[in-house]
């Protein structure tokens, strides 16, 4: 939530940081900013809205040294005023986080004659550094961040000093180190092409950049190493690549992401498996589309392995109180691996003593450091907020933990299996016709995805999809709860999407149709089984999918959901890849 960037180097500063605001963008949109540095003076531009109305600005300001902003409003309604950067006494800063304490700590500076000019928390850290500032902005920004309470990924300039102090407590900052330029940033993309190396902050961590050097220290001021990478990030997947939309793009990423997946978990099995071994409880989390993912993993788990497994949304087990006996995992499911909640959960479990799982897209991300285990998704970058490979991979990743404790001959077949998953994907986005289900959805007051077992996992985020991107009202339910209170909701203007693709259950969630139909309901059946497309030729807007085994349907049925809320977004003329109110990696609460 919120991007931040710093450039130190010879060429233009502004325009450094403005593409990388560009590429940060997933993260907030709402407004933007950049401080210059200029001859020792700082020139700040903001703008409403999204990056790219700092554009002409970027390319007319001078300096060598800049700090940027995206902003994903927390505290105050998206305004210039509330745009970062915040200056006050020559300092100026950008932040991403959320300050706890700022109401008490305003309160305090308001008291000394401190006058505010925006709503934010962000605006106390600036006044407390201004305030602590005696020629050493290191100093001034360590002395501040002793009165923080919350989380911040900060960067701070000074009037007259060609260099950026960055500070990290629980948000992401990633340093990039080139040659004769230094970078910083909230995540990976906004380095794409910048730079050979990279290293990340951790909390705690205070960073003093300049054009030719990045000194790292502790809050003492000591100087501390930390692990420098390669940097992996492509700028390439930063691109549109011929494709509208990041989304289209990425959901059909998705078969490569599957095999990519599978790759990168053969590379760590030994490990994995060794820590596994005599697991007999399973509790997965994460937060939305990760979440969905993981209530397929319980399935694979309980019916492929027979190991009990319970799945809990990451915001609410962060602040259980969980009992940790015999041999039990967590798997922390996370696609950029930041997600507060969801970090702050498995560090929970990993206080307590348990042993934890991180089914991640971001290898440098917080949930690695917390993790005992890191399962790779090898998605490559994600940029438009909707997850859409990204879950792929977390299924796959997830059924071959799975196979990792289930009989060897049953691991073979499934495994088999799985080696099938990225043509039946490719095949169910070739194949599948929903523009006629999308304009049914876009006329729609209301629509909800129903579904029984793996089905209605897959409806929960056929529904989060749609929601999220098409702004239309509705939800997800077990197809067997229709009869116990939605029914009620439904009239000739409701849609009603059934998802079934498990013979067994086939029949059940068949009933829940009638019913449906039987009380006028617009009403839609997206099915793999020959049967059910029959069964419901005429009556019923039929989706087919393509024919699959119950354990691999929801590389289909997720795909062909995701794409039909892509239509529809598409057909209601919304962005479905920046969604209003919304950014990507959620790191505050
Ligand atoms: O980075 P994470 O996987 O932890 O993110 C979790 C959710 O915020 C995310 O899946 C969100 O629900 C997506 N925007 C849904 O498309």
């Amino acid at each position: 939530m919120c991007g931040i960037v710093g450039y130190a180097g010879s060429e233009s500063a502004a325009k450094v940081v403005y593409d990388g605001l560009k590429k940060l963008e997933y993260r907030g949109y709402d407004s933007a900013g950049i401080a210059v540095m200029n001859f020792g003076r700082i020139e700040v531009i903001k703008s409403v809205g999204r990056v790219e109305k700092l554009e002409k600005y970027a390319h007319i300001l001078e300096g060598n040294v800049a700090i940027g902003h995206t902003r994903w409003a927390t505290h105050g309604k998206p305004s210039t005023a509330n745009a970062h950067p915040h200056s006050a006494g020559g300092i100026t800063i950008v932040h991403n986080g959320i300050i706890e304490n700022y109401a008490e700590l305003k309160q305090k500076l308001v008291s000394e004659g401190e006058i505010f000019l925006s709503e934010t928390d962000s605006e106390v850290i600036v006044r407390l550094i201004a305030k602590f500032y005696e020629g050493n902005l290191l100093n001034a920004v360590i002395k501040c961040a002793e009165l923080l309470k919350g989380s911040y990924a900060l960067l701070a300039i000074c009037e007259g000093k060609n260099e950026i102090v960055a500070a990290r407590y629980r948000s992401p900052v990633i340093i990039g180190l080139g040659d004769g330029c230094n970078f910083c940033a909230s995540d990976e993309p906004a380095l794409a092409g910048k730079c050979k190396h990279v290293c990340v902050l951790e909390d705690g961590d205070f960073a003093v950049l300049t054009a030719d050097e990045v000194k790292i220290c502790d809050s003492l001021g000591k100087e501390i190493k930390r692990q420098v990478w390669l940097n992996t990030a492509e700028p390439a997947a930063l691109s549109l690549g011929g494709y509208p939309h990041f989304m289209i793009k990425e959901l059909w990423e998705a078969p490569s992401t599957v095999k990519n997946t599978v790759s990168a978990f053969r590379q760590r099995e030994e490990q994995i498996k060794d820590a596994l071994s005599g697991v007999d409880k399973i509790i997965l989390t994460g937060c939305g589309t990760a979440y969905h993912a993981a209530l397929v993993g319980k399935r694979y788990f309980e019916e492929l392995a027979g190991v009990e497994a319970t799945v809990e949304y990451a915001g609410e087990l962060r602040y259980n109180t969980p009992i940790i006996s015999g041999h039990i995992v967590l798997i922390a499911v996370t696609q950029s691996g930041e997600t507060a909640d969801t970090v702050e959960a498995a560090r929970l479990f990993k206080n307590l003593g348990a042993k934890v799982f991180a089914v991640t897209n971001s290898l440098h991300s917080e949930i690695t450091r917390i993790a005992d285990v890191v399962v790779p998704v090898a998605a490559g970058s994600e940029i438009c907020v909707a997850a859409t490979k990204s879950y792929s991979g977390q299924v796959s990743a997830l059924y071959l933990l799975a196979l990792q404790l289930s009989e060897k001959e049953v691991a073979k077949e499934l495994l088999t299996e799985l080696y099938g998953a990225p043509d039946l994907i490719s095949q169910t986005l070739q194949d599948i016709d929903v523009y006629a289900l999308a304009e049914m959805c876009a006329r729609a007051s209301g629509v909800y995805f129903l579904g029984r077992g793996i089905d209605y996992a897959v409806a929960l985020e056929g529904s989060l999809k749609l929601k999220e991107i098409s702004y239309l009202a509705g939800g997800g339910y077990p197809a067997s709860e229709l009869k116990h209170g939605t029914l009620a909701l439904i009239d000739n203007k409701t849609l009603s999407a059934f998802i079934i693709t498990d013979p067994d259950l086939a029949a059940k969630s068949a009933n829940a149709v009638e019913q449906t139909i039987s009380r006028g309901g617009m009403v839609a059946v997206i099915t793999s089984l020959p049967e059910v497309q029959s069964q419901f030729a005429h009556r019923a807007e039929v989706v087919k999918l393509p024919e699959c085994g119950k354990y691999l349907s929801p590389f289909a049925s997720a795909a062909a959901l995701q794409y039909l809320a892509y239509r529809t977004a598409v057909t209601l003329n919304r962005d479905p890849d920046k969604p209003r109110n919304l950014a990507k990696s959620v790191t505050v609460e």
